[in-house]
């Protein structure tokens, strides 16, 4: 394996992503041999831990991998605690001293990555401090992990996007989608261009519409705070739905390049029609659960940390229009919510149907549509819907599914996203991070959409936790005399 050197330091060490994403995905990637003897951590928060006090909650945090007690006394030998107020200009001056320090130990070659795991309001001071207190280097690779949210619509995400690059080049920020380190998510491409079987007909002579569902099974849970400020819209259809519609949506990359692939994505998202208010309300459509007796489900209303009157919606359901001469007349349905029936995250390619040429003329019909359907999560593959022979004596078509899916929980071959990503980042390979330019062009997208429903009071409760979503979002496909499938 190829070994990589950098020293890691973490913004929000003591949080809940470090502990559940981070250090298990490190671990990983120095199980694997990614990581060896020339890396190390700085975790910084405000809390007043020591070295030790941090390495017992590194430990913690991978005790589910059964690492033996040499690899764990090993592997959390290369982290250090530094207490930190990111306000303090003098607290930088520590870090500085630290880094430098380690880097020398471990021979890191200056090669730096900062990941910045608080909230965002603190980025544009951190990052000023990182290069104006030399924490930056100028020998080895500095780079800056940012998680979203990216702002809360396009003129916060441009001046957050400002204040980062007065310290950090754009090709030095790599910003955090999880669903782009999803196994299936970067298999899109694999199917799509992979195969001239579909290459071939990845357009709008034979693709009838495109369906996108990312449907959760859980409720806000307790990040009720958080999310009644931000709703479905800016917590799921901004980035993670986007993000899967502009990789399904682009042109064929020049080459399977960072740069090429990116200019793809956000040509793509270019091509997005920006929807006046009459379209929002004909083509977007949203919903907030209720409580559901039968099971005790709280109505989002109920949840802690959310208003008694909160007109956040749990759910969105849209349809997108594409302007350009692949997906003219090609509608792409998106929806996304909370407290939905199951978990899945899944995508189908509706192709366009024909008339049934074994129909006899009485009963004369179209064809059943065939339909590509990528399984995205917890189920993880594809299927193909083609028809055949119904099994008998007469000639009747029916539907058959050829599949290949299996449970990434069951297998556990899946390395995880995070996992994924950073080892992305120790490369310096962007590709399945966001540009700057899918974020802005993602969030002119949705704020016109925000805009038109905030003048407007919708009619929340108005589906119940558990069922499959408002009536609404099937209204809206029947008017394109299309079903969810
Ligand atoms: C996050 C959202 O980005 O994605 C959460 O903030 C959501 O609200 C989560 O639950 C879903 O991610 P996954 O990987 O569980 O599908």
């Amino acid at each position: 394996t190829d070994e990589q050197t950098a020293l890691f330091t973490i913004f929000g060490a003591t949080g809940d992503l470090a502990q559940r994403k981070l250090y298990p995905s490190l671990f990983r990637l120095f199980r694997k041999g990614f990581l060896n003897d020339s890396f190390a951590v700085i975790g910084t928060a405000r809390r007043d831990w020591s070295n030790d006090v941090y390495r017992n909650a590194v430990s913690e945090s991978i005790q589910s991998f059964q690492p033996t007690s040499t690899e764990l006394a090993e592997f959390i030998s290369h982290f250090y605690y530094q207490a930190h107020d990111v306000n303090n200009s003098e607290d930088y001056s520590l870090l500085q001293t630290l880094a430098d320090t380690l880097d020398n130990k471990y021979n890191l070659k200056s090669n730096r990555i900062f990941y910045l795991a608080m909230a965002p309001h603190f980025f544009g001071t951190i990052t000023q401090q990182l290069k104006e207190q030399g924490i930056t280097t100028k020998d080895g690779f500095n780079r800056l992990i940012i998680e979203k949210p990216f702002g809360s619509d396009y003129q916060t995400a441009l001046s957050l996007n400002n204040e980062i690059n007065a310290a950090f080049e754009e090709d030095q920020i790599f910003r955090i989608d999880h669903y782009l380190g999803k196994e299936m998510i970067q298999n899109i491409s694999a199917i799509r261009f992979g195969n001239p079987l579909f290459t071939s007909i990845w357009n709008n002579t034979y693709i009838d519409n495109v369906q996108v569902t990312l449907a959760e099974e859980l409720g806000v849970e307790d990040r009720g705070g958080y999310y009644d400020t931000s709703g479905a819209l800016k917590d799921m259809i901004q980035n993670h739905t986007l993000q899967v519609v502009s990789l399904l949506a682009m042109e064929p990359p020049k080459t399977f390049t960072e740069r090429d692939i990116r200019s793809a994505k956000i040509a793509a998202l270019n091509d997005i029609k920006l929807y006046s208010a009459e379209e929002v309300a004909e083509n977007f459509v949203r919903g907030q659960y209720d409580a559901n007796p039968n099971t005790g489900q709280l109505a989002y209303r109920q949840e802690p940390n959310v208003a008694p009157e909160s007109q956040t919606e749990t759910y969105v359901a849209g349809k997108l229009t594409i302007e350009n001469q692949r997906w003219q007349g090609v509608p792409f349905f998106i929806r996304s919510g909370k407290r939905l029936s199951k978990k899945e995250t899944i995508i189908h390619i509706v192709f366009k149907s024909d008339l049934n040429p074994f129909a006899t003329k009485e009963a004369a019909g179209l064809l059943p549509n065939n339909i590509l359907t990528i399984y995205i999560q917890p189920t993880e593959g594809f299927s193909l819907t083609l028809n055949g022979k119904e099994i008998g004596d007469n000639f009747k078509i029916e539907p058959l599914k050829l599949a290949f899916e299996h449970s990434s929980e069951a297998l556990d071959n899946s390395p995880e996203a995070y996992e994924k990503l950073l080892l992305d980042c120790l490369k310096g390979d962007g590709t399945n991070f966001t540009h700057w330019d899918e974020v802005a062009q993602s969030w002119r997208i949705v704020d016109v959409i925000r805009q038109t429903w905030d003048k407007q009071t919708p009619d929340f409760p108005n589906y119940i936790s558990g069922s499959n979503g408002p009536k609404c979002a099937d209204d809206l496909l029947a008017k394109d005399h299309a079903i969810w499938i």
